[in-house]
């Protein structure tokens, strides 16, 4: 920003001030945890479990109230856990019965230690930092550290030596050097010999993890938020840190035993009749399948919550069929909604009449462009506008569709309607969002987006049929999207590169807690070879959610349409999914549990043994 008087010329440039927080100044006790008051701003530090530790610091001193959206555990939620204070002239320890938190009286910095002494998660001296609109926090990496998680990441499995910003985007042709992704999770789980930790950053606005690519020893942490925010977990093991991740986040319910079968999806099967082929096919051929799902044309005009009436006449009827001979059938749901005020269309009537699209900050109405033209987005951080939209599902349930697949809920949208040379653009971050009690702006929940439509979808399924387990696969998300869908890796590509990064996506994805997850089998863009087909079925089988999809304008992908070769590989491959299926299912109730992912890295095991820590085509099946 200049200065006024900087364009005349009369004076230099100044480099942007960080402020710092200086020396302790008082330090206050209180039940649960203590306040440290520094010369500028105050540290907060929470004991919430022996092994968990809440540490935010604000610039102005005032904390931000706990939100709606937030994890699932708030601090007062957790039983008292126990800790001991002693201060020296230059220190000032906390200690739980697992870890050690050393306090550096000036400048202010803190360092955790082990049971073994072993010193982690240090801050560098002055590690703390801000300017205007950012926060920073600098910490030391030991040369032996590893690090995992970070949610949805193409690229191998230990993320160290990069920077990675958590930013919810649609990222169509990604591949191994793609930085935002589909779904954010800034959470990290970081593991050397004897110890593992994790450090999640509780933050929904814009943040960045350097975790090595600056400074190969520094971890540096920014966020554009008014304060920092993050929960420290100690291990020692990976497996105990997810356990205490996923106690604050939430875990995978129990999904209905028939989403662990072979799914089967296409972009699309574009009327009743195709699916209705589709499945007979199935049948006839004996290749075990679940459940078939409707793209994006079963809808009239791309309208949400409709159906064609030329190519899907008799929804009820089609899904009857369905069920009939033994699948269930899963429909796609897209954020916006079509504007279209000429039409007799009530989900935008309705929506408009109630005020449950998001505004600019002038007030007016603000519009992208998505598959139906102009779209209006429902602002789903509103518990009215999820309920709203929740029932609107009956139009699906109530024809008998059993699952709901929402995409596009980045939310993805472009500034001109498709094909008209526009680019993917985002809601602006000024936009006025959330109920009047908890009013923000897209900046803090942009992030949000795609959880908070699928806790809609999943709680609308519950009141619609509260007698079955909900099954909601998601594009999009964040921290604790486990509690709410399923989720996929997004549009992939029939390659043997995106085949070969699918595994650790989605190991690593388990270490985010996330552990119903899988990638598109054959590649969504792209047409796949029979070799490459074959072989993404083998290893697909070992996907928790296993399903095929593929592109409009892709050769067909289904396991038959590569020859009779392929077929039977594919058909072998799938009947030992079926075998494997009381196994997988006593691994997701274990995952329900625990938070233990399903598909495991080596290291998750073996977290002693540093040879398997940068094995990122390998893994283990619970
Ligand atoms: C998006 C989805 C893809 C879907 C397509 C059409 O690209 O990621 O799975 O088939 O939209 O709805």
């Amino acid at each position: 920003m200049l200065e006024p008087g900087e364009i005349f010329g009369q004076f230099p440039a100044r480099p942007p001030q960080r402020q710092t927080c200086g020396s302790l100044q008082e330090l206050q006790i209180h039940p649960r945890g203590i306040q440290l008051l520094c010369r500028q701003g105050c540290w907060s530090v929470q004991v919430l479990t022996p092994r968990l530790l809440r540490l935010r610091f604000s610039p102005s001193g005032e904390f931000l109230p706990r939100r709606s959206w937030d994890v699932a555990l708030a601090d007062e939620e957790w039983p008292p856990a126990f800790f001991e204070l002693q201060e020296s002239p230059t220190q000032v320890h906390l200690a739980t019965s697992q870890v050690q938190l050393q306090i550096d009286r000036d400048p202010l910095r803190f360092s955790f230690r082990d049971p073994q002494g072993q010193v982690f998660c240090a801050d560098l001296p002055a590690g703390l930092s801000w300017g205007s609109d950012d926060i920073r926090l600098v910490k030391s990496l030991h040369p032996a550290e590893r690090i995992y998680g970070l949610g949805e990441r193409a690229g191998l499995l230990n993320k160290r030596g990069r920077r990675y910003s958590h930013w919810t985007r649609d990222c169509w042709g990604y591949d191994a050097q793609s930085d935002n992704l589909y779904l954010a999770i800034p959470f990290a789980l970081v593991l050397r010999p004897g110890l593992s930790y994790g450090l999640f950053l509780h933050c929904t606005h814009w943040s960045q993890f350097d975790l090595g690519q600056a400074d190969p020893k520094q971890w540096a942490i920014e966020v554009r938020a008014p304060e920092l925010d993050y929960y420290l977990i100690y291990g020692p093991t990976p497996a105990l840190v997810l356990q205490t991740y996923t106690q604050l986040t939430g875990r995978t319910p129990l999904p209905p035993l028939w989403a662990l079968g072979y799914q089967q999806c296409r972009w699309s099967y574009a009327s009743a009749a195709q699916v209705l082929a589709v499945a007979k096919q199935f049948r006839q051929r004996q290749i075990p399948c679940d459940a078939i799902y409707l793209d994006i044309d079963y809808m009239r005009g791309y309208r949400v919550f409709t159906w064609d009436p030329r190519r899907f006449p008799e929804p009820a009827q089609l899904m009857a069929q369905l069920h009939e001979a033994g699948f269930r059938g899963v429909a796609i749901v897209d954020p916006g909604v079509k504007f279209d005020p000429e039409a007799d269309y009530a989900v935008f009537d309705e929506g408009l009449a109630q005020d449950f699209f998001i505004r600019r900050a002038d007030g007016h109405l603000f519009h992208g462009y998505v598959w139906p033209g102009k779209v209006l987005f429902p602002d789903f951080s509103c518990p009215e506008v999820r309920r709203w939209w929740g029932s609107w599902q009956r139009v699906l349930t109530q024809a008998g569709v059993d699952g709901i697949w929402n995409d596009m809920n980045e939310p993805a949208l472009n500034d001109r309607p498709f094909g008209d040379g526009g680019q993917i653009v985002d809601i602006p971050p000024d936009a006025p969002q959330g109920p009047p009690e908890e009013r923000t702006t897209h900046a803090e929940v942009h992030n949000l987006y795609g959880l908070l439509m699928a806790r809609a979808s999943r709680e609308g399924l519950e009141q619609l049929n509260p007698a079955r387990r909900p099954f909601v696969l998601t594009r999009s998300g964040f921290a604790g999207i486990q509690r709410w869908a399923a989720v996929w890796t997004g549009d992939n590509q029939s390659s043997w590169e995106h085949l070969e990064m699918s595994l650790p996506m989605l190991l690593n994805l388990g270490l985010s807690g996330v552990s119903f997850v899988g990638a598109d089998i054959g590649g969504f863009g792209g047409n796949a070879t029979p070799e490459l087909f074959a072989r993404w079925m083998q290893m697909g089988i070992l996907y928790p959610l296993m399903r095929g999809h593929s592109a409009l304008g892709t050769r067909p992908h289904e396991p038959w349409s590569f020859g009779l070769e392929v077929e039977t590989i594919c058909r072998q491959a799938i009947q030992l999914r079926y075998q494997l299926l009381p196994y997988l299912y006593s691994l997701f109730w274990e995952s329900s549990q625990t938070g233990s992912p399903i598909l495991r890295p080596l290291l998750y095991e073996f977290p002693d043994d540093p040879q398997t820590y940068e094995i990122s085509d390998q893994a283990l099946l619970g």
